[in-house]
């Protein structure tokens, strides 16, 4: 984007002056601190304003990443060995402080100068990425002669240890670079785990040498760019010319960019389904009954078919050999094994699988699945790794230390923490980031499913129905962003933004700290800071958000909500008489509070922003 047009954009943001608002008094901290108190005065941080850190090194990592991320900003820091007193300090504390925790940090902003200190480096870490958006929104833009910060105190700690983002490079490839700004972006909204989903039925994404087809030819597919949904299968004599892979040094450099970030990368490798590109590369590795020529696949594959062959030792050796490869790449104590939509029918006919069944003495397919995953897990343990599976792999009943991450539903993230699994929550219902934010008609093609703004911030990884006693199995939540649809970096952005704030929020800020008004009024600011470092922020839904309740009367209470600062909706009811007629005409009214209709009532709506009518005039059915 040109400079001018962002310009533009963030005068925009910040002048909005029409429109119902809800006033914020502090700095618009996403996501919100656990605590913090504004006072009087503030500090002026200018040219002679140096930065230090008592008892680091020059070349320490924290120190390193700091003056680095200030010198982009062109806030020309000065690193300075002292403490002196118009100085930015970032402490270590000699005695742990047990409010901060591991991931914690105390921030004071004084007329005398800003004081950070943590426990570990990596508070130090967070509590600059608050600093950071104490600024204004176009520092990174300008370069201040000096800037006057409120005086504050800020005490910050996190609610849960796993803040993921998951990232499906399969379906499409994305560069080193753009993993990187992904990064980056964790790191702003201090979200602590990539789960990299490297490995699927339209890409094998990690450089193998001891398999060399799966990058020859499991990482290439036929180029139907543009044309996902309706993608014909390749052809016989068709060049696979899209994708890549990501060579052993990429990893290493993309692992120690995001260690830098306080970040851990958590590598996906799908077993046994989701494979159709391996059995591209190696098709002795499917089942004895399995005839089928595997490609890799170029546009929808459902029912998913492919799958690892489970009676088959050398297959067992084939996954030991990866793993054991991919082991020392990544210093996680997790590795993800897949276990999601294994569509088993192979298994049945098979007689591999069929003999191993016997063998185990078992008689369904479920738990051939689990001893497949088991038998994996165990080997990753001796090389200290936990394994983390879909949730399907507790059906048929997975080694307990195996941590599951919950997809399908909330439901099913409770019954894995209630029958003592840890549990990482990522339900549809709020986590799918590649799902449409708004209506359909108004947004760039996506999966066929809707989660706007609202809703993902009404996640909750514990929720309020799962008894304490199972609450401590929940380790936290994560957003996933599945990419069929999604074929530039750019447009992951458009479906990440805002949405991965709101999932931050939700996964670092306690539960009494959300508002969802509070937080819709913050994004103004945080969107325009996004926008000045050239993010690609989503266009919210204009869609009013219509939620009724029954009175004790039978009628309904109506209460009209919207998804950005700034907007103003009207409405009308309309009566009885007019119910289909599309020539009569409502008088719209601006919505102000909650008002009360008869059942079978229709509401009109609009949104309207920055005096413009927005999207269409949507109709509710109340109590249908
Ligand atoms: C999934 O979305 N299949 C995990
Ligand atoms: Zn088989």
């Amino acid at each position: 984007m040109q400079r001018i047009t962002i310009l533009l954009c963030v005068a925009l943001a910040l002048l909005c002056s029409c429109g119902r608002k809800t006033e914020i008094h502090d700095y618009s901290i996403v996501p919100e601190p656990a605590f913090m108190v504004m006072k009087n005065g503030g500090y002026t941080w200018s040219n002679s304003t140096s930065i230090c850190f008592p008892g680091l090194e020059q070349n320490n990592t924290t120190v390193r990443y700091v003056m680095n991320s200030l010198r982009q900003m062109h806030l020309r820091p000065t690193l300075s060995g002292n403490a002196e007193s118009d100085c930015i300090r970032f402490t270590l504390n000699d005695t742990s402080n047990s409010e901060l925790g591991d991931e914690g940090y105390l921030i004071e902003v004084r007329s005398d100068g800003i004081f950070v200190s943590a426990n570990t480096e990596t508070g130090l870490f967070y509590g600059y990425q608050t600093l950071v958006q104490m600024l204004p929104e176009d520092v990174f833009m300008h370069r201040y002669s000096k800037i006057t910060l409120p005086s504050c105190t800020i005490l910050d700690n996190p609610r849960f240890e796993w803040r993921g983002s998951h990232l499906d490079v399969s379906r499409h490839f994305f560069s080193v670079k753009d993993v990187k700004r992904h990064l980056d972006l964790m790191a702003a909204y201090k979200l602590n785990k990539f789960h990299w989903h490297l490995t699927d039925d339209h890409g094998w994404r990690i450089e193998s040498d001891r398999y060399p087809r799966l990058n020859d030819i499991g990482s290439w597919r036929v180029d139907r760019s543009g044309e996902w949904d309706n993608a014909k299968p390749a052809a016989a004599d068709e060049k696979p010319t899209y994708g890549g892979y990501y060579t052993k040094d990429e990893i290493r450099e993309i692992v120690a960019y995001a260690a830098e970030r306080h970040i851990e990368v958590i590598p996906e490798i799908e077993i046994p389904g989701h494979c159709s590109e391996v059995l591209a590369a190696y098709p002795q590795l499917g089942c004895a009954n399995d005839d089928t020529t595997y490609q890799v696949q170029v546009g929808p594959y459902w029912p998913p078919r492919a799958i690892l062959c489970a009676g088959n030792d050398s297959v067992m050796q084939f996954l030991y050999d990866v793993l054991d490869e991919i082991v020392p790449l990544f210093p996680s104590s997790y590795i993800h094994i897949g276990g999601d939509e294994a569509y088993k029918e192979n298994w049945h006919r098979c007689p591999n699988c069929q003999a191993r069944m016997k063998q185990l003495g078992l008689t369904s397919v479920e738990p051939l699945q689990a001893w497949m995953i088991d038998q994996v897990g165990r080997h990753l343990a001796q090389q200290g790794k936990t394994i983390i599976g879909w949730d399907e792999i507790i059906d048929g009943g997975a080694s307990q230390t195996a941590v599951v991450m919950a997809w399908q539903n909330v439901g099913r993230g409770m019954e894995a923490a209630r029958r003592g699994y840890r549990v990482i929550m990522t339900p549809t219902e709020h986590c799918y980031l590649n799902f449409y934010q708004g209506e359909a008609e108004y947004q760039p093609v996506a999966f066929p499913a809707q989660i706007p703004l609202h809703q993902a911030y009404r996640f909750d990884p514990v929720p309020l129905e799962l008894n304490s006693r199972w609450a401590s199995n929940v380790m936290g939540g994560q957003c996933n962003l599945w990419t069929e649809y999604i074929e530039s970096y750019e447009r992951a952005e458009y479906m990440l933004l805002p949405r991965l704030c709101a999932i931050a929020e939700c996964l670092w800020s306690q539960r009494e700290q959300k508002d969802w008004p509070r937080f819709r009024a913050k994004l103004v600011r945080q969107e325009a800071r996004l926008r000045c470092q050239e993010y690609n922020v989503g266009e919210s839904s204009f869609k009013p958000v219509v939620v009724y309740e029954k009175t004790a009367q039978n009628d309904y209470t109506v209460t009209i909500d919207w998804e950005r600062e700034g907007t103003d909706v009207y409405y009308a009811v309309v009566p009885r008489e007019h119910v289909g007629d599309t020539m009569w005409k409502p008088d719209m009214i601006l919505y102000t509070k909650p008002f009360t209709v008869q059942q079978g009532s229709v509401l009109m709506a609009q949104c309207h922003y920055q005096g413009n009518p927005k999207e269409k005039v949507y109709e509710y059915h109340i109590g249908e």
